[in-house]
């Protein structure tokens, strides 16, 4: 098993934080969810009736797994982008066909050997070589061992709904640049649907997305000594029909300031700091931000047409 990893500068990371608290609209980086306390939280929600994206995904992969399997071919390695607790890759593993390698990215270190180990105790013929990065920058393939006629990348959980259009597009630009001539996407994205489905799914009853929206400021106290009084925030998830984004914010129930070494942020009563965006595309919206990168290929989709599997191939 590979285990080479990739840090990241404490700075940097520091830097691209207080930028986004810097603006008119204060903002932070949605990755900063998934600390260890965030990934549990984001696990739970995942089983909430109200979120019904996770469910309805896997239910897609399930019921066309060997249809999603044959379009990897022979020889291929399979890149995920984000893979956590690998759940959903697990589904396609044991079906595709003489698989050169599995190369899951993760952020989170622990998360990624934990799920390589299991993996491995599961698939022993499987080659995993797991890594830990931002795969919103441009990421190293590690070399693979076996022959490799093709790059079959998957980034499923409707992720990419968390980049603005634009982003999402630079985004798949770099993926489609790393999975060159001939290479396949297995990608997953929530669709448009009623207001009220959506904003029940970001606002569940349980309180469990709040705590995980908190958890984000629970996380930079923890990791980098902001001192955040996460008491001072209240959770709000509206969806923005012009956009077609539910916008998750945490409002400042009061004036305050809070700091982190040498700066200081101030917030006025009722301020929002923006903590994610999750984006809801149509099918043609979709279409205009793969223009050029990638066609579709396939689509499945499950009855009530609330999510969608596609898989697309890079145009070179
Ligand atoms: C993991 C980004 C797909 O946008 O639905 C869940 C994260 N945020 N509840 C999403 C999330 C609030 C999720 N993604």
């Amino acid at each position: 098993m590979n285990t080479e990893k990739v840090t990241v500068d404490e700075q940097q990371i520091l830097n691209e934080i207080f930028d986004g608290l810097n603006q008119i609209q204060k903002k932070l980086p949605s990755k900063y969810f998934y600390d260890e306390k965030g990934s549990q939280l984001f696990d739970q929600i995942c089983r909430l009736d109200e979120y019904y994206l996770t469910r309805t995904e896997m239910m897609i992969l399930k019921n066309n797994v060997d249809q999603i399997a044959e379009c990897f071919g022979d020889d291929s390695i399979f890149i995920e982008y984000g893979s956590g607790s690998s759940l959903k890759s697990r589904i396609l593993l044991k079906n595709i066909k003489n698989l050169s390698g599995y190369v899951p990215i993760d952020i989170s270190t622990e998360h990624l050997q934990s799920t390589a180990a299991s993996l491995n105790e599961r698939y022993p013929d499987l080659d995993i070589y797991p890594v830990a990065a931002d795969y919103t920058k441009k990421i190293e393939i590690p070399d693979i061992k076996k022959t490799v006629k093709r790059r079959m990348g998957f980034f499923p959980g409707s992720t990419l709904g968390n980049f603005l259009p634009e982003e999402a597009r630079e985004f798949l630009a770099v993926v489609a640049d790393e999975l060159g001539e001939n290479g396949g996407l297995i990608i997953g994205i929530d669709l448009r649907k009623d207001k009220e489905i959506l904003e029940a799914a970001y606002n569940d009853k349980k309180g469990i997305t709040a705590q995980f929206n908190f958890n984000i400021l629970h996380h930079l106290n923890d990791q980098f000594g902001f001192n955040f009084n996460v008491n001072a925030f209240k959770h709000y998830a509206p969806f923005n029909e012009e956009h077609s984004r539910i916008e998750m914010h945490l409002v400042s129930s009061e004036e305050q300031t809070v700091k982190c070494r040498n700066e200081v942020f101030h917030f006025a009563k009722w301020e929002t700091i923006l903590t994610e965006y999750s984006h809801k595309y149509t099918m043609e919206a979709f279409q205009n931000i793969i223009a050029g990168l990638f066609e579709i290929d396939k689509i499945w989709t499950d009855e009530k047409n609330y999510f969608a599997v596609l898989y697309l191939k890079t145009v070179l």
